[in-house]
């Protein structure tokens, strides 16, 4: 039985991969810092009595020490891991850059990119050694090169993640037929992610932000499985799965001139 470990995954986007996986018979591996959410996550798995089994850690992933020891722990357990997904990602407040306090852009980094990068260098020993596995890092506002007021030290996080992700592709595929590293662009979800920020406060969602969100935003359900049916199918090095491509965007906006949109804000 195959084991994939997402970082992020006790709640919004990784959870709802993680999920999909466990039904697909997977071993699955929930890892976060939100004690309360990974309880949750590992209760309602177990309701489901599947096949797989369930292993959750309290880990944050910008700590090389706890990150070890956990990879070390699932090796344990599970033998391989075939599937590793850095998902884990903070939002950052909604200011320029000069109001920023230097910890929230710190933290930021930390976990968005850092964190993604830590990751990668900590499993692909264990991929190597398997001489299998696949690594992905989810992109976000940023990757393709977008600014936006507020969205500064994240985006610069993200379009490093997309640079990063293309380089460990380039470095494998140099060692490595069966090991394959790719990007996951999800396009805007419906999270914990949109209203809060680094520090845990409130991200105030403008009415114009609202409607985009409602116009080109999806629960995160609808766009996990666009992706693990690409992941479990993917025999690729450097690949892209993307969800909200411009003919997509283009798509809905002409619908939302027709009335069809969602409404997530009532
Ligand atoms: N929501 C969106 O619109 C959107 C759009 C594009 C990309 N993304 C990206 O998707 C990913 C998932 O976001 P989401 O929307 O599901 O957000 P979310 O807030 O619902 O989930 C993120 C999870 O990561 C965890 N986390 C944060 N810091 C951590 C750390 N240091 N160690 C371990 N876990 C940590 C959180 O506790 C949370 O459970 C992020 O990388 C985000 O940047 C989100």
């Amino acid at each position: 039985m195959k084991t994939v470990v997402i970082t992020g995954s006790a709640k919004g986007f990784g959870y709802a991969m993680l999920k999909l996986f466990y039904e697909k018979d997977f071993n699955v591996v929930i890892v976060d810092v939100d004690e309360k959410s990974l309880n949750a996550a590992k209760k309602e798995l177990e309701s489901l009595n599947l096949k797989g089994k369930i292993l959750t850690y309290k880990v944050d992933i910008t700590n090389e020490n706890e990150v070890s020891k956990m990879i070390e722990d699932i090796i344990k357990n599970n033998k391989t891991i075939d599937i590793w997904i850095n998902n884990a990602g903070v939002n950052q407040p909604s200011i320029p850059i000069w109001c920023l306090d230097s910890k929230v852009i710190n933290r930021l980094i930390d976990i968005d990119l850092k964190g993604t990068i830590l990751c990668s260098k900590l499993i692909m020993p264990i991929m190597l050694k398997q001489n299998s596995g696949q690594i992905y890092n989810v992109e976000g506002y940023g990757s393709n090169d977008a600014t936006m007021m507020g969205l500064s030290i994240y985006g610069t996080s993200k379009r490093a993640v997309t640079y990063f992700t293309e380089a460990l592709a380039k470095e494998v595929s140099g060692v490595s037929k069966n090991i394959y590293i790719g990007k996951i662009t999800p396009g805007i979800m419906i999270t914990n992610f949109i209203g809060n920020d680094v520090s845990n406060n409130r991200i105030e969602l403008s009415e114009k932000t609202k409607n985009v969100y409602n116009i080109l935003g999806d629960r995160p359900e609808t766009i996990a499985k666009f992706m693990v049916d690409r992941i479990v199918n993917n025999n690729k090095n450097n690949v892209k799965f993307a969800w909200l491509t411009n003919r997509r965007a283009m798509g809905r906006f002409i619908k939302a001139l027709f009335g069809k949109k969602n409404n997530f804000f009532e």
